[in-house]
């Protein structure tokens, strides 16, 4: 049986844990991020406490951790369309490869859409790599839809990465 999964927002001083979560998930799959271990490793920690600080307070940014005990083994980013406030976006989903396939992804999807609704966001997206087959099984899963819009990955021109959208009807 699968045991619950205990997801919760960051608390605005734990920039320690966000960097070491971060750059654990950049290290273990590379391909699944807009930026590289090296850039997110450059960063200063002021960057990150500041990036914690803002995620905690959930205003336009908000960042779910999956947690047991002392330890964070996932994760998952939401945060304001810069142009488009009605849209929310999702990112940074990574969950630890011991706890895959027992609902922690799809658990970390619904907190960052709980979040989208609160701000009465009529959408939420993301990019996927669109060689991710887990990630986009996943998103499928819990309601996303291919948009048929795509671009270059950021950071490894070889790869593409699709736009996906879920609808959040009021
Ligand atoms: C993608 C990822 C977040 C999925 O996390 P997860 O905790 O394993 O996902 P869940 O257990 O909640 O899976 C929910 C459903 O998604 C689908 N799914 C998840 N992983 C899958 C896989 N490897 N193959 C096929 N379907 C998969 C299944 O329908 C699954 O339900 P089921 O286990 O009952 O069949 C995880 O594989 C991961 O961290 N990958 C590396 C980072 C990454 O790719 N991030 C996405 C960036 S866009």
């Amino acid at each position: 049986m699968r045991s619950a999964v205990q997801v919760r927002r960051v608390r605005p001083d734990e920039g320690l844990r966000l960097r070491a979560i971060r750059l654990r998930a950049l290290a273990e799959a590379p391909a699944a991020f807009g930026w590289t271990h090296a850039e997110a490793l450059g960063q200063p920690q002021e960057f990150w406490d500041g990036v914690c600080r803002e995620h905690a307070a959930g205003a336009a940014y908000t960042m779910f951790v999956a947690e047991e005990g002392e330890t964070w083994y996932g994760m998952a980013r939401g945060f304001v369309h810069r142009d488009y406030p009605s849209i929310v976006r999702l990112a940074s989903m990574w969950v630890d490869p011991a706890r895959r396939r027992g609902g922690v992804g799809a658990a970390l999807v619904e907190a960052v859409t709980a979040w989208a609704r609160e701000r009465s966001a009529s959408c939420v997206q993301l990019w996927v790599t669109d060689t991710n087959r887990a990630a986009k099984a996943l998103y499928a899963r819990q309601g996303f839809a291919e948009t048929g819009r795509t671009k270059p990955h950021p950071s490894d021109p070889g790869l593409r990465e699709a736009l996906m959208v879920r609808m959040l009807p009021r």
